[in-house]
């Protein structure tokens, strides 16, 4: 090869970190790429711990995994320790040998790992404002010696606390976060607030690992000794939970599981599940596919196109199982925080979804049916037929039929049209919207007592002429609109002034 064609072209190590500060990590993806290496080593206590202290925050996760040696930290302080081309183990969360790095340095100015393996300790840390002052543009990552740890307060209080006495673990430091630090007093609460998001976070990605029954699987959280619980997006411990059929399908020989699930309708749970389980941005938004590689959810409520969020879909929520061994079709990125189906899968899970929304729209026409057989002589009849549903004002009722023996043919004509002319202006869309959306807010206009007497009054009488028997009357109008809607109110009217 003629060397005299080529250059060393070293990245700038101050330039090229600062740039990858900014790739669109949030505090909640940063620490979810630290948790993913713990639970990768195998850890099922992971604490994490953080302090505002006085506008310089910090931020500590600190596993009981298989740790690193000397050799293995150093390695794993690398950008890029890892090909993304690489095979992986089957529990391995990782996929680009970035993660540690460049989640810790997009909250941090500082990161520091201290791990132990085999009763030996070992710490390492990327300090940018160290690499910027260098001068020249080497990447050296700064090796510590217990003295170290010792004389940094933060460092020697949590290694004592956690690591010390441990055979094996790591810590993973976040010193001057400066993408929270200050000395307003409003910025001590953003700190917190975010944490509060990360919490939630956690509770969620990782839910199949906090509440695993498998021992072996499950893994204990805990933020500043409080330890998190599980939050299945499923609320599959609700019987109200539909769970519909499991469905399986092989990707390049390898398996994709993905289960659909209904939520309960709010009128099956209290308003705080149903709210709770709404989760951030509400049930509409958060219909959808929820992707889990390896068990850890990484993107949740979306089609992916494939058809658009509708609120007749809203508590459709499908549970995807992808293996990490088709990392590289479903174009994973960095953060774990998305991915995109192939083709080739797109075409599989638009089957799924064919077959499910049949199923999540029973769940709303059952409480129509349920509505409809209740009354004898509606103001509305319900029409079904190929597949589509019309409402159409009731001909045979008996206030039109009584108004209609008043009117000439002209008339009746012109009664006809205005008829039509409702039914035809019916707003469908935004009823339905609003039915599915707050259904407990869509209520019927009221009719005032007064007139509804003056309607009682002209029923009984138009019934009356026919020799009905008081008994059966009084059934009927409990049975015909709009008494049947307004029972109470017709039921004291009765009482003041029964049917003679
Ligand atoms: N808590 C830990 N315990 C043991 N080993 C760890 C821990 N954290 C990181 N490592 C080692 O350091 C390596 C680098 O981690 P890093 O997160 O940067 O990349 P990755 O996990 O391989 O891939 P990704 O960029 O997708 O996260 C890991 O592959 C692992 O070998
Ligand atoms: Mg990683």
């Amino acid at each position: 090869m003629d060397d005299t064609k080529f250059r060393e072209l070293t990245p700038s190590p101050d330039c090229l970190i600062e740039s990858l500060r900014d790739i669109g990590y949030t505090i909640e993806t940063a620490v979810a790429d630290i948790v993913d290496n713990s639970i990768a080593a195998e850890a099922y206590t992971i604490d994490i711990r953080f302090a505002w202290n006085e506008g310089c925050p910090w931020l500590a996760i600190i596993d009981n995994g298989w740790g690193m040696s000397e050799d293995e930290l150093i390695e794993s302080m690398r950008f890029g320790s890892k090909s993304p081309l690489a095979t992986r183990s089957k529990s391995d969360l990782g996929r680009f040998g970035l993660g540690m790095k460049t989640a810790s340095l997009s909250q941090c100015r500082h990161m520091v790992v201290i791990s132990r393996k085999d009763g030996q300790t070992t710490g390492c840390s990327w300090d940018l404002d160290r690499i910027q002052n260098q001068q020249d543009k080497s990447w050296r990552v700064e090796l510590l010696s217990p003295e170290d740890i010792q004389d940094q307060e933060t460092l020697k209080s949590i290694f004592e606390e956690y690591l010390k006495d441990r055979d094996s673990g790591s810590i993973v430091v976040w010193l001057n976060m400066d993408r929270f630090s200050g000395s307003e007093p409003f910025q001590e609460n953003v700190f917190n607030t975010a944490l509060i998001d990360v919490r939630h976070h956690l509770e969620e990605i990782y839910h199949r690992f906090l509440a695993s029954p498998v021992p072996r699987r499950n893994v204990r959280i805990a933020m500043n000794g409080d330890e998190l619980t599980a939050f299945d997006p499923f609320n599959t411990k609700n019987l109200a939970t539909i769970e519909l059929q499991k469905q399986r399908f092989s990707i390049e020989g390898s398996r994709v599981v993905v289960q659909p699930y209904v939520l309960p309708h709010h009128t099956k749970v209290s308003k705080e599940e149903y709210v709770r389980y709404a989760g951030t941005g509400g049930y509409l938004h958060n219909q959808g596919f929820y992707i889990y590689r390896n068990s850890r959810l990484i993107i949740k409520g979306t089609w992916f196109r494939i058809i658009k969020k509708e609120e007749l879909n809203k508590l459709i929520r499908v549970k995807v199982d992808i293996p990490n061994t088709l990392d590289h079709l479903w174009k994973i990125d960095v953060k774990k925080s998305g991915a995109y189906p192939p083709e080739s899968v797109r075409k599989e899970l638009k089957q799924v979804i064919d077959k499910i929304e049949i199923s999540g729209r029973r769940v709303y026409s059952q409480r129509g049916i349920k509505l409809r057989s209740e009354t004898r002589m509606p103001i509305w009849n319900r029409k079904a037929s190929h597949g589509e549903i019309t409402y159409e004002i009731n001909r045979d009722h008996t206030f039109l039929v009584n108004l209609k023996k008043t009117l000439s043919a002209e008339n009746i004509e012109l009664l006809d049209n205005l008829l039509a002319t409702i039914e035809g202006g019916f707003p469908v869309e935004s009823f339905f919207s609003d039915v599915a959306g707050r259904s407990e807010q869509v209520k019927k206009p009221q009719i005032p007592r007064e007139k509804l007497a003056m309607l009682l009054g002209e029923f009984i009488s138009i019934w009356q002429s026919k020799d009905n028997d008081s008994l059966e009357l009084e059934e009927m109008i409990l049975q015909s609109e709009p008494f049947a809607s307004h029972r109470e109110l017709t039921e004291q009217l009765l009482k003041e002034k029964p049917i003679s």
